[in-house]
């Protein structure tokens, strides 16, 4: 059965997206990317797309209306379509077993229910949410213990690796692109009609098919390595400012050995994003339930080094401003996880953030792409802080850097735009209270020269001062 007609349940950062490019690149099919959020179809349906990504707009512009359509009739484009993609999001759980660490697939089974309750003939499901190992076997089992006449499944696992920022580039150029499914003839079958969609744009050589239980695993494994490498580096970092080493020295010479490459070895604040931490807590919970506690440790501790990364960059800030931030004006230069994109999930600067904020301190927050609602959100909701209102009174939101920075004590620069490369530091410097302190957490800055302008400097994994007696960072007199 040639695929005519696609439905996406989910029009996330991954489902909008992923879908949008597959309309573009499948003149011939029908994609419609549903949602129970009505107010983001109609955020997909406006100029203003809900997420920002690069190239985004161009691809909906294109489709939208021809055959991308963005829809909350849920049911009728599940009852339409044979294929269909599962898209919704995968949180890790708040509450009961598994708190903090197991992905919550309450929306992935709902979807599955929903399935079940519409779908009438021969439907292809896939997982795109990243799901735990053996996920597919709980939505197949609700699809066929709720069989209508008629409806016949198979699942495929076909996890989505596209990173913010470059989503278009990684959706149209894919390293690879998997397909999970059952060895069955109906499951290669599946496997052969989802790989011809690919096809019209992916060489068939990176389509590679393997079983459902690989596929769902191998979506968590490369997330963990690339965390894995940035905790590294960043282990090293520290290393690197209790010696004297510069870490991006120690980067490039290690990154030069070809067997393990330059790429995610950049020493930063820490990783955030709503997938690195998610999905290794994901793995560690895994581990524990199958009895695996070495395992389950060894991953854990990727987690762990990026907490204390973190935990030390905002230390810096405190024990350089004589250790004391309370009633101090601190300004935040980037609050998304990384620069291209909107998305705030995980990022570090929401961390940054809160341990200056319980401090004390009164922030002066810019980013080019975040919306000042957003922010809000982040450090007023509950898990941040009991006092929401407190916290209001201690956040200022700016709509321009040089506001944002004037008559502040320091600047933290938590996200690597590149528009902070190019600002007028010489401007900033004399709005600023002296003696003007910055903490470039990106590693990004031209440091001479804002130490050449007077500021006091101090960044990742390289001492800019003399030699530090301090176990963390160094003591705050220096530079
Ligand atoms: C994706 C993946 O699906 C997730 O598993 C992965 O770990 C991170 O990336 P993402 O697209 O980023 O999630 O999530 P989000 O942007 O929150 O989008 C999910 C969408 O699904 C939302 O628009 C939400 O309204 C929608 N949704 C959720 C439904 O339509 N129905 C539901 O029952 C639940
Ligand atoms: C990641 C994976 O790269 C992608 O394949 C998967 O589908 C989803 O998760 P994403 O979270 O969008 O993508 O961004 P990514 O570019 O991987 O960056 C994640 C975090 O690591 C960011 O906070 C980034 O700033 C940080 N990072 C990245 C570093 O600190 N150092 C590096 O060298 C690279």
């Amino acid at each position: 059965m040639p695929i005519k007609k696609i439905c996406c349940i989910g029009a996330g950062y991954v489902g909008g997206p992923s879908c949008s490019v597959m309309a573009m690149k499948c003149p011939d099919i029908t994609v419609t990317v549903v949602d129970k959020s009505r107010e983001r179809i109609a955020q997909w349906n406006s100029e203003k797309l809900p997420i920002y990504e690069p190239g985004l707009d161009a691809v909906v512009r294109e489709c939208r209306g021809r055959n991308l359509f963005f829809s909350t009739d849920i049911e009728t484009a599940i009852r339409e379509a044979e294929l269909i993609f599962i898209s919704v999001n995968t949180p890790t759980k708040t509450f009961g077993m598994g708190k903090g660490r197991a992905a919550d697939l309450k929306y992935v089974e709902g979807a599955a229910r929903m399935i079940a309750s519409v779908a009438a003939g021969d439907k292809i499901v896939v997982e795109k949410s990243t799901v735990p190992v053996r996920a597919a076997e709980s939505v197949l089992k609700i699809l066929r213990a709720n069989n209508k006449p008629g409806a016949c499944y198979q699942i495929l696992s076909n996890p989505e690796f596209l990173a913010e920022g470059t989503a278009i580039d990684d959706l149209l150029n894919a390293d690879r692109v998997l397909i999970g499914g059952e060895d069955t003839p109906e499951g290669q079958a599946a496997i052969h009609e989802l790989s011809w969609v690919y096809e019209h744009w992916i060489p068939r050589s990176r389509i590679v098919t393997m079983n459902t239980w690989s596929s769902e695993l191998s979506k968590l494994a490369p997330n963990a390595f690339l965390a894995q490498r940035i905790s590294s580096i960043n282990s090293l970092s520290a290393v690197c400012e209790a010696t004297g080493a510069d870490v991006s020295e120690v980067a490039k010479a290690v990154g030069l050995d070809s067997r393990i490459g330059s790429k995610f070895l950049q020493a930063s604040v820490g990783f955030g994003g709503s997938c690195f931490q998610k999905d290794i807590l994901n793995l560690v919970y895994i581990c524990e339930c199958l009895n695996l506690p070495e395992v389950a440790a060894y991953w854990q501790q990727v987690i762990d080094m990026n907490e204390y990364q973190m935990t030390r960059f905002s230390e810096k800030v405190i024990q350089s401003l004589f250790n004391t931030v309370t009633g101090k004006q601190i300004a935040l230069l980037g609050f998304a996880f990384k620069k291209n994109t909107g998305d705030t999930r995980e990022s570090p600067a929401i961390h940054v953030a809160k341990t200056l904020l319980d401090e004390g301190a009164r922030l002066h927050i810019y980013d080019p792409k975040v919306d000042s609602s957003q922010i809000m959100h982040d450090l007023t909701h509950p898990m941040m802080t009991d006092q929401p209102e407190n916290v209001k009174n201690l956040i200022e939101i700016h709509s321009d850097p040089y506001t944002a920075t004037n008559g502040v004590h320091a600047i933290a620069l938590c996200t690597e735009w590149d528009e902070f490369l190019n600002l007028d530091y010489g401007k900033i410097y004399e709005g600023m209270m002296k003696p003007a302190y910055v903490f470039d957490g990106r590693k990004i800055l031209d440091h001479k020269k804002l130490i050449k302008i007077g500021f006091h400097v101090q960044t990742i994994g390289k001492r800019l001062q003399r030699p530090l007696v301090n176990r963390l960072w160094g003591s705050p007199n220096q530079v």
